[in-house]
């Protein structure tokens, strides 16, 4: 395994859900996290300042990004395409661009994990922003697992996991959504994100995973 212990990496994301569980994971390990997303200033949709933070932050490990949960949805001969754009703005060209601002800076031995989603391979009505953004983002991690080696390139796919993703719900209405959910998942649960973040520990801590999509998704791909 490759060692965790005073290794430094970069969540872009980790000021929430799922991103905030994988720093917590890492740290608890020793890691040096950095945790970042508009909150703390950095916004992946602004190129330049993108390159000009990572030179900032100087070398380091681990990349993960798992920014970018908003997508527009609906039937798709009426979806707003300029709202579908921005989705891929910031999660698919963001999760780009912080990979090629990132890779002058990332050690020997280090890693870049992305975050994919279980709608790029289930087509669902009323999803094509979600699943076109999701697939485009798991065939740019094969790609780039083969262009950049021996730095490995992996993505965890999380199925429906309860973060505040879904906090403009009403309580009430996030609590059934997430019931009904877990009563058609095979695994009987929706995951929680330490769940998922436990892929992210796998995919970053294992020398010989690259190239590979971890679904964590509760069997949604096989329901
Ligand atoms: N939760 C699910 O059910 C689920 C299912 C499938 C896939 N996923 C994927 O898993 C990932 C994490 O989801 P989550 O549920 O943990 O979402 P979340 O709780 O909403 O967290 C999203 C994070 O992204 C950051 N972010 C958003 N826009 C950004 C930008 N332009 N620049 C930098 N950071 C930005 C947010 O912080 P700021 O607002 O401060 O920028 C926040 O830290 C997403 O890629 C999502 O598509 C989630």
């Amino acid at each position: 395994m490759t060692p965790l212990h005073k290794a430094r990496a970069i969540v872009i994301g980790g000021t929430s859900g799922i991103g905030a569980s994988v720093a917590d994971t890492l740290e608890v390990r020793g890691v040096e996290v950095i945790r970042a997303s508009r909150a703390t200033g950095l916004d992946l949709t602004k190129a330049a300042a993108l390159v000009n933070w990572f030179k900032a932050q100087g070398p380091f490990d681990h990349l993960i990004v798992t920014a970018g949960s908003q997508a527009p949805g609906g039937t798709f001969p009426a979806l707003d395409l300029d709202a579908a754009g921005a989705a891929f703005d910031v999660k698919f060209w963001g999760s780009v661009r912080a990979v090629q601002a990132a890779i002058p800076f990332i050690r020997a031995g280090g890693s870049i994990t992305l975050t994919s989603g279980f709608l790029a391979r289930r087509t669902t009505p009323g999803t094509f922003t979600k699943t076109a953004m999701n697939a485009a983002l798991e065939a740019t991690v094969k790609l780039l697992a083969n262009e950049l080696a021996p730095l490995r390139v992996n993505a965890i796919s999380p199925g429906l996991t309860d973060t505040e993703a879904y906090a403009a719900l009403p309580a009430d209405k996030r609590a059934a959504m997430l019931s009904e959910a877990a009563a058609r998942l095979p695994a009987g649960r929706v995951a929680q994100p330490q769940d998922v973040a436990a892929g992210y520990l796998f995919a970053i801590e294992n020398p010989s995973v690259t190239g590979t999509i971890v679904d964590i998704d509760g069997g949604a791909l096989i329901a």
